[in-house]
């Protein structure tokens, strides 16, 4: 019950928020998608027109090629799987969101990761990782590595609208996910996190 209204307050604040000029040209801030007590958080840029329209985190054309990763990994956004953004509003004209925007931001996303307190969190292109890790990396000199956000495991990979645009960079955001899945089941396997 407690949980719930957390959930619920969070979701108000962030409705009400003013905190960055991306409010003013959102038709709804959108939070997340999938499951709240997952293990696995993924961490976009931030909503599309089309998150924009229906209120749900990637549901647009990146979400369907992020669900096909999910799928060849086991996983799926219904069941082990919550999808945030580094920013919630919609940037116009998709623009990337300004680092100023990203940390006017932060307090939500910080407040979903410690409800969903998943055991392994995937930063999705260059504002995720900033956001989660405060610095500006470069997606391709970062893969590969176990970052840390507050004890929890990070992994860096390339995000799927970048690889609709690049299909040959899909191969190595596989090998990204498969480094992930392998820090999970250490997780798992240590019992951290639990
Ligand atoms: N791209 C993102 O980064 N997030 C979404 O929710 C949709 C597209």
């Amino acid at each position: 019950l407690f949980r719930s209204l957390d959930w619920e307050l969070l979701e108000a604040d962030m409705a009400a928020c003013r905190a960055c000029v991306l409010c003013e040209r959102r038709n709804q801030a959108v939070l997340g998608a999938g499951n709240p007590r997952a293990d696995w958080m993924f961490v976009g840029e931030g909503p599309g027109s089309e998150e924009d329209k229906r209120g749900e985190a990637f549901v647009g054309p990146a979400g369907g090629l992020l669900d096909n990763m999910l799928t060849a990994l086991a996983l799926s956004r219904h069941d082990n799987v919550y999808l945030a953004n580094a920013v919630k509003c919609h940037a116009p004209h998709n623009r990337t969101p300004e680092a100023a925007e990203i940390g006017a931001c932060l307090p939500y996303l910080e407040r979903q990761i410690a409800l969903v307190k998943p055991k392994l969190l995937v930063a999705l292109g260059r504002p995720a990782a900033l956001a989660l890790l405060n610095t500006d990396v470069n997606i391709g000199a970062a893969r590969g590595r176990r970052f840390d956000y507050k004890g929890i495991a990070v992994v860096v990979t390339y995000h799927p609208a970048y690889l609709l645009r690049n299909p040959q960079d899909k191969g190595k955001a596989w090998a990204d996910l498969c480094f992930a899945r392998r820090l999970m089941a250490e997780q798992t396997s240590s019992g951290a996190g639990t």
